[in-house]
């Protein structure tokens, strides 16, 4: 029993029955087709949610809400301190511009089950795209702004799209980031050519667009033909999201129409607490699975207003920048990471500038996307004196696995944990065997097949990948690759991950992939990345490399070189700004470089000698030169 007999009963019921539990909440959808059962586990890889259901996805974003008398609510508000602009766009506005853009798009040959990669800034294009896709029953396939060509090249070959929606620039602190180039050069390095693009037009910077290949977006806007909402099967996908794998190969999270409407409209009110009219504030980026779910998706399902903000926690122009937009927009509930937290305590460690806007709306505050250290949570706790909700989940979720459930009744907070499980999720801590361990002792977190609604079905065109990532370890389980704890009152907690993807202020990326970079270097012989702890982003990679024999160029200058190829195969994103060189790695006897070890020892963490090292001398070594 926890202190909140709400969160009790709905967790017991859904466990009792839990096609019942999500037939209801189905009800919270626009059906086309009504589904007649919840689950099939006969279909797919591990069976599929609501197998028998119609719908359409943008219907149920914004028509429904314009024909229900909600027209002239505002869907989105945009706040771009990047530009000093700021819109608000209505339902009604919203719904002539997504159907007019799916008409253009339908014009240039997008059909349903056609690929669209979207590579955008945070404007309300970004969203208007990814809902004219959902209209058309064609799959958007979101590509983060931070992402170099290389990266949006590999994503543009595997999805294959029809089509490319993009924007002349995206707005950085202090620089401008021509998107056209970096789209020109990736489509160039892709085989697969999308034969039209519809291009974005921003004042910052205006792109020349290509003949034949490129047309501008208003233009292309206000031609399109208003074009009906396309009923799908609620299996048919809704989007592809790459994220990082343990491989430089990015791996295509899948998510179906149906049960990531039925899951996320039903924890708008269940997690968040939030219900029509209200005004929700998810401070991520569209192009991360948050940005998906809770800055276009959800708060419409569910008829709220959106803020779409294109700025930062800190500098645009200071620390008080969320609390300006959560007064201004009056913003009920606000959800980041807590990476932006801990930028804005180092700016404003008395939080000043918090006293100095009525926050009078806002009643909590969410975070997401890495462990939150408790000293953080508690600082904001404080201030706000609202309560601060730490929630764990995967792009491969699409929502989260553990909370603290305000439409069910809080249960205390403990800072530190993620919460308790969300009704739809059963989760344990493994062993190797992969056996449930002791209340309270670590192992690896898996989630009891299956998936709930809007969990990935499977991974793009990678059946196989999917079942040997996720699957095939612990046989009736998912494993998340996060290691952790389940307490005996049940809280979850969150501890690291057993793969080698780090955590850069919230963003995930593969060690793997930047040692592929590393490994390309003329000069590199061999190399080794690992995630070292960072006061601000959580966790920063640190790359280690091994010269080749005869080299005698300037450390210093190759050290620069590896920055520089990062930046420029991976995108800034990867924030990989630390490279050293040295004479060798700590390895175990059969060659495995002992990453765990070594980034215990750049952490100045106490370690203890592995028993299969090949040469323990190297740790002394490695232990001088990561000191200076
Ligand atoms: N397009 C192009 N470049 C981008 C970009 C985008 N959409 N987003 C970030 N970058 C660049 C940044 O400008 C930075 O470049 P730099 O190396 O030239 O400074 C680099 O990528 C690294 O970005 P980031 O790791 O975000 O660091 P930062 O120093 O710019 O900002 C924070 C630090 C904490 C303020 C920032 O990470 C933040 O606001 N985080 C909020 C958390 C968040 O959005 N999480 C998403 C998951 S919920
Ligand atoms: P992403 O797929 O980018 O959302 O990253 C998912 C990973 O981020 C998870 O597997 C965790 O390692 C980490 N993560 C996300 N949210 C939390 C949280 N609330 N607590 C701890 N780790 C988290």
């Amino acid at each position: 029993m926890s202190d909140s007999p709400g969160y009790d009963a709905a967790y017991a019921q859904w466990r009792a029955d839990p096609d019942a539990w999500w037939m209801n909440a189905a009800n919270g959808i626009a059906w086309i087709t009504p589904p007649t059962r919840a689950f099939d586990p006969s279909l797919g890889v591990y069976g599929r949610w609501f197998p028998d259901g119609v719908l359409n996805t943008c219907h149920n974003a914004v028509d429904r809400h314009v024909a229900a008398g909600r027209g002239d609510q505002a869907a989105y508000i945009w706040d771009s301190p990047m530009t000093g602009q700021q819109a608000r766009i209505t339902y009604a506005e919203l719904l002539g511009r997504v159907e007019r853009l799916a008409g253009a798009m339908a014009a240039r040959g997008v059909t349903k089950g056609d690929r669209v990669v979207i590579y955008m800034p945070m404007v309300p294009e970004a969203a208007i795209g990814m809902l004219a896709c959902a209209r058309l029953g064609a799959i958007h396939s979101v590509v983060f702004g931070g992402f170099a060509a290389p990266e949006l090249a590999a994503r543009i070959a595997d999805a294959k799209p029809a089509l490319i929606l993009s924007a002349s620039c995206g707005i950085e602190p202090g620089r401008i980031i021509a998107y056209k180039p970096l789209l020109d050069a990736a489509i160039g390095l892709s085989p697969h050519k999308p034969p039209s693009c519809i291009i974005l037009q921003r004042e910052a910077l205006r792109a020349d667009l290509t003949a034949e290949r490129d047309v501008d977006w208003m233009e292309a806007e206000a031609g399109g033909t208003p074009h009906p909402c396309v009923p799908v099967a609620s299996t048919d996908p809704l989007y592809i999201l790459y994220t990082s794998g343990t491989t430089g190969a990015p791996k295509g999270i899948l998510r179906d129409n149906g049960g990531h409407a039925v899951a996320l409209h039903n924890s708008m009110a269940m997690l968040y607490g939030l219900k029509a009219g209200d005004v929700m504030w998810t401070a991520s980026d569209v192009g991360w699975v948050v940005g998906h779910s809770y800055i276009v998706y959800a708060p419409l399902f569910a008829g709220l207003t959106s803020v779409i903000y294109e700025g930062k926690p800190v500098g645009t122009p200071d620390a008080g920048a969320f609390w300006r937009v959560c007064a201004e927009h009056k913003v009920n509930a606000l959800f980041t990471a807590p990476t932006a937290i801990r930028a804005i305590k180092k700016e404003d460690p008395e939080g000043a500038l918090i006293a100095r806007y009525d926050l009078g709306a806002l009643s909590a505050l969410f975070l997401a996307g890495e462990r939150c250290d408790p000293p953080t949570a508690l600082w904001i706790e404080a201030l706000l004196q609202r309560p601060v909700i730490d929630h764990w989940w995967q792009t491969e979720t699409g929502w989260t696995i553990t909370g603290n459930f305000r439409g069910l009744g809080l249960f205390p907070m403990r800072a530190g944990s993620g919460g308790k499980a969300a009704p739809g999720y059963g989760v344990a801590a493994l062993d190797e065997a992969g056996q449930p361990v002791a209340p309270g002792d670590i192992g690896t977190l898996a989630i009891r097949l299956p998936m709930p609604p809007a969990g990935l079905p499977t991974l793009y065109n990678a059946d196989a990948r999917f079942r040997s990532a996720y699957l095939e370890r612990f046989p009736g389980w998912y494993d998340t690759s996060d290691a952790g704890m389940v307490d005996a009152e049940g809280y979850v907690w969150v501890m690291s991950r057993t793969d080698d993807i780090i955590n850069v202020a919230g963003h995930r990326l593969s060690t793997g992939a930047i040692e592929e970079v590393l490994a390309g270097h003329p000069d590199v012989a061999e190399c080794a990345v690992i995630g070292v702890h960072d006061a601000l982003k959580g966790q920063a990679p640190m790359g280690l490399v091994i010269l080749k024999a005869g080299v005698t160029r300037d450390e210093a200058t190759i050290a620069r070189e590896l920055v520089a190829l990062v930046r420029e195969r991976i995108g800034p994103v990867a924030a990989f700004k630390d490279a050293r060189v040295v004479p060798r790695l700590p390895k175990t006897r059969s060659g495995k470089i002992l990453r765990g070890t070594m980034r215990k020892i750049a952490d100045g963490d106490a370690y203890t000698v592995p028993p299969t090292i090949d040469d323990p001398g190297i740790l002394d070594e490695l232990t001088r030169l990561l000191k200076s």
